[in-house]
């Protein structure tokens, strides 16, 4: 009888994806609820063929290279920033990818925290739970509008023409930057293309959905900051150092802009005594874009089904890398390989 291919799986993953590469696979799973240490990712995938890891595993040279007879590395996430592709690419090793199954489940997530920076729903929360509660103010907790506000999408990809969607569902004018102009989903939406620059002096919320690379690293920092409304609102559930998050702290705290919404930050997790936390325009909840039963159902499927592909040989949903030209309000305008913008 023919062997079982051998797969390191970093964490429990749902059943549905399990099931399906225990069938095929002799599956070696690590148990834990923090990530395999380094060492422990070196020594697994000595003998594997298919590795199936999460963005929180480190998956650099040093890795592929400890790992001789790797034929796949099928991430759990549509984001691979985690994953050095040259190094996979130069080994022919495909690097496999969830696209598409979490895209309305991190949209919903984007406008939850939207509306909950713009109506200050944390604030009154913990007013209601402190015991502050009074009586109706008729000045306490003011907001800011949502309808009918301008909203400016950084990267159209699949997550960001979802909240873009959504934001036309709110009535509002929604401009997007990306690297690539998509006349498609501007007739079909409304939108209005802008350079970076103009769509962070317009718009009432920034919300970020570029994949992380040397580009878009800290895109968004001191000088992207002010040129931003002091009334505005900065939503992030891409990936945390898209953000310059010192820059951040000292934008809320002295008014640059008005508030900021967080999914994802840098580093993550967030220490608890981070000044960010501290600041009350400022929501943070902990990379839960993707978090509902269905899209991490259909994640686990889909990258079961990367592994098993990769591993008979066969093609999977592959993270792919294109040549455009990215606007970086710090380093210019440049020509540069940049991977697809998180789908
Ligand atoms: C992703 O898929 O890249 C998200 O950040 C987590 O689901």
């Amino acid at each position: 009888m023919k062997e079982k291919p051998i797969v390191y799986v970093t964490r429990r993953i749902p059943e549905a994806g399990l099931r399906m590469v225990r069938e095929v696979c002799d599956v070696r799973l690590w148990e834990g609820e923090l990530p395999p240490p380094k060492e422990v990712i070196l020594r697994e995938v000595a003998d594997c063929e298919g590795l199936l890891c999460l963005l929180s595993d480190p998956i650099d040279a040093e890795v592929i290279g400890a790992a001789p007879r790797l034929r796949v590395i099928s991430q759990y996430a549509v984001g691979v920033d985690n994953i050095d592709l040259g190094a996979a690419t130069a080994r022919g090793i495909p690097v496999g990818h969830t696209p598409g199954v979490l895209t309305d489940a991190t949209a919903d997530l984007t406008f939850a925290l939207l509306l909950a920076a713009a109506r200050r729903i944390s604030e009154g929360i913990e007013k209601v739970k402190a015991g502050r509660w009074r009586t109706w103010e008729p000045l306490g907790l003011l907001g800011a509008d949502v309808w009918g506000a301008t909203l400016g999408v950084v990267g159209l990809g699949r997550i960001g023409a979802a909240v873009a969607r959504r934001g036309r569902g709110f009535q509002m004018h929604v401009l997007y930057h990306d690297s690539i102009r998509k006349p498609d989903l501007e007739a079909e939406l409304g939108l209005e293309y802008a350079e970076l620059d103009d769509l962070l002096a317009q718009a009432d919320f920034v919300s970020l959905h570029t994949p992380l690379t040397p580009e878009t690293h800290h895109l968004i920092g001191e000088e992207a900051l002010r040129r931003m409304k002091p009334t505005a609102i900065l939503v992030n559930t891409a990936r945390g150092p898209v953000v310059d998050i010192e820059a951040l702290v000292q934008a809320l705290r002295e008014g640059w802009i008005a508030a900021a919404a967080l999914d994802v930050t840098d580093p993550e997790p967030l220490p608890p005594d981070h000044p960010l936390l501290e600041l009350p325009n400022c929501v943070v909840v902990p990379h839960i874009g993707s978090a509902t039963v269905t899209a991490r159902e259909r994640m686990a499927v889909m990258a079961a089904e990367n592994l098993l592909a990769g591993c008979g040989g066969n093609g999977c949903r592959t993270a792919s890398t294109r040549k455009s030209t990215i606007r970086n309000t710090q380093h210019g305008t440049r020509e540069t390989e940049v991977q697809e913008p998180l789908q």
